[in-house]
């Protein structure tokens, strides 16, 4: 979510002006996800994912199919970029709105390479995916029921295809919220261990919102490759 560098922004309007419009993450910070889909309308694909596209691209050719789930898409900037650059994509959210602004936005050259499902984390149950996209999404699963989703995580990618996505750490503001996940970075390595790690980028920064209050950031960037029993 953080975009660009932190500028702090006036949080009236002195004028009696409407309000600005609120940050993506001010929307997300209260899972206000309308909101969010309005302040990300025509963002480009996130860094991680276009990493993970490189590397797949650089890459032999394998016998693996160019077949992706975007989990927890939203309104689609990751699916859009994954549909354009060739693959099969699942997309996955658990709001309908989000799927049917992607669905609205979908060219229609590229549409029959796309499914969308809406579910939560929690019930999705996976099949095998090259690439599993998780744009800062996962962090918002049920505390309770991170650890059986990610295995069904891991368990589905197959050896040679990838993680992408942002796993947020334990000294992020959110973390006092109590209804998402954090983690440390040892505990990332873990979820990651039967990974090589493509990038591990660890990123703490602070984003002045609109409302004047600034959020500080713990990120953790991720593109990983599953490996075999052989480091490959
Ligand atoms: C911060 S947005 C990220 C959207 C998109 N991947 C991006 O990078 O902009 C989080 C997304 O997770 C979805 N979401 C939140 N909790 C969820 C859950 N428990 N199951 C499925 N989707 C969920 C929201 O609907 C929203 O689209």
């Amino acid at each position: 979510m953080p975009e660009q560098p932190t500028t702090p922004v006036p949080s009236a309007t002195p004028g009696g002006g409407a309000a600005p419009a609120l940050k993506a993450h001010e929307h997300a910070e209260i899972r206000d996800w309308p909101g969010y889909f309005r302040a990300v309308a025509g963002k480009p694909a996130r860094e991680t994912l276009l990493k993970a596209l490189e590397l797949f691209d650089r890459e032999a050719p394998s016998d693996l199919p160019r077949f992706a789930i975007d989990l927890g898409c939203g309104s689609g900037r990751d699916t859009f970029e994954l549909l354009r650059r060739g693959w099969r994509v699942l997309a996955v959210d658990a709001s309908e709105l989000g799927l049917s602004l992607l669905k609205k936005e979908v060219p229609n050259e590229h549409a029959a390479r796309l499914e969308t499902l809406l579910s939560s984390y929690e019930d999705f149950r996976p099949t095998q995916a090259t690439l599993i996209n998780a744009s800062y999404a996962l962090p918002f699963c049920e505390p309770l029921r991170f650890d059986e989703m990610w295995a069904r995580i891991v368990a589905t990618i197959p050896v040679g295809g990838r993680f992408a996505g942002q796993f947020f750490g334990e000294r992020d503001d959110w973390a006092a919220l109590g209804d998402r996940v954090h983690h440390t970075r040892p505990q990332v390595e873990r979820l990651l261990a039967d990974f090589t790690f493509d990038r591990l980028q660890e990123v703490e920064n602070r984003e002045a919102g609109v409302t004047g209050i600034v959020k500080n950031w713990h990120i953790f960037h991720v593109v990983a490759k599953k490996r075999g029993n052989k480091v490959n």
